[in-house]
């Protein structure tokens, strides 16, 4: 827990339940790399209200992404973990920045005009329109240098570092500007159903994605009904992206070389893929499930872990916060 090792922070909402995708994608990589760091990952309750939520399924939601950050081999006793509603910092900082972004930055983001599409003009919350600002405000709280995410949200990083350029130009030097480079973050996993999509927790289509929590019967479903292409076997030279995306799962959790790859699948039929991209799934997931249920049957334990953490690194929010309303020229006592 060296204090001269670089922050880096790192988040995901509390909605529906982390799938493969999240896994191979982003959560992985964070238990890979965080020795080398004082990492900070947060469950972004906040993020998740900017579109309503079941109180009741939020909660346990919550709960369960804290769980599965653990079970899948965040180290509590190195990294952070924990939730944004409990350091209140995420929040006055957010108000800060609020004041100091122009609305024509928000009006641009991709993801704000895509979600809002979604929904009727009169209905769109504000905090979709904020939700980045809370998201720079996440990540300037602890002075983070380094932001593992995927690339749908290199428009949100820049924007962060646009918004500390604001302030430090406007109110003086305070913040730390991330670094625009984006570590390597693993494997970008598609949709079952539909390849040429990111796999996604929002998609409505049930045989679209396999939670981290699927039981092997439905693993095995799920693959089964997984799009493919018009050949029989593996054709490494005409194979669509479905049968590319389920060789992509493999290797993500096998660590294959290329090479090793096409040697062992080259010319194999789809179902005998699909029979051995679904024993690796389970294999390696059925260790974090079981680390996942023995968290979560202690929730008591859970939610001190969480505490603690949270205990740990709220002065470092708390410093911030002083600081920027210091800067700001607000009443500190
Ligand atoms: N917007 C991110 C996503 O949807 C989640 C997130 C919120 C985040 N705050 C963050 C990611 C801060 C990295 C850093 O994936």
């Amino acid at each position: 827990m060296s204090e001269s090792k670089p922050r880096i922070f790192s988040g995901m909402q509390p909605t529906g339940t982390l799938h493969i995708g999240n896994y191979l994608g982003a959560l992985r990589n964070w238990t890979q790399i965080q020795y080398d760091y004082e990492p900070i990952f947060c469950v972004v309750d906040l993020h998740a209200i900017t579109l309503y939520q079941d109180p009741a399924e939020l909660r346990e939601a919550i709960d369960r992404t804290a769980a599965l950050y653990i079970a899948a081999g965040i180290d509590p006793e190195h990294s952070a973990v924990f939730v944004q509603s409990q350091i209140a910092g995420h929040v006055e900082l957010s108000w800060i920045f609020t004041c100091c972004t122009p609305l024509g930055w928000l009006n641009r983001m991709t993801q704000f005009k895509a979600k809002s599409e979604k929904q009727k003009q009169e209905s769109v919350g504000t905090g979709l329109l904020a939700y980045p600002v809370l998201m720079a405000a996440d990540i300037l709280l602890y002075q983070a240098k380094i932001v593992p995410v995927g690339e749908d949200q290199s428009q949100h990083l820049e924007l962060t570092r646009n918004i500390a350029e604001r302030f430090n130009h406007l109110y003086g030097d305070t913040f730390v500007v991330p670094e625009t480079r984006l570590p390597a973050v693993g494997a970008r996993i598609m949709g079952l159903d539909d390849p040429t999509q990111k796999m996604s927790k929002s998609s409505e289509n049930p045989n679209h994605a396999v939670s981290m929590l699927e039981a092997p019967s439905r693993i095995k479903k799920l693959f089964g009904r997984a799009v493919t292409d018009s050949n029989p076997a593996v054709d490494y030279e005409t194979m669509g992206d479905g049968v590319k995306n389920l060789l992509a799962i493999y290797q993500a959790f096998s660590g294959d070389a290329n090479d090793r790859m096409r040697a062992e699948f080259e010319g194999m039929r789809y179902g005998d893929l699909k029979k051995r991209v679904t024993e690796i799934t389970v294999a390696k997931l059925e260790p974090i499930q079981a680390k996942y249920h023995e968290l979560m049957a202690d929730r008591g334990e859970l939610h001190a872990l969480l505490a603690r953490s949270a205990d740990r690194i709220r002065p470092w929010a708390e410093e911030t916060v002083q600081l920027a309303k210091r800067r700001t020229g607000l009443f500190v006592n």
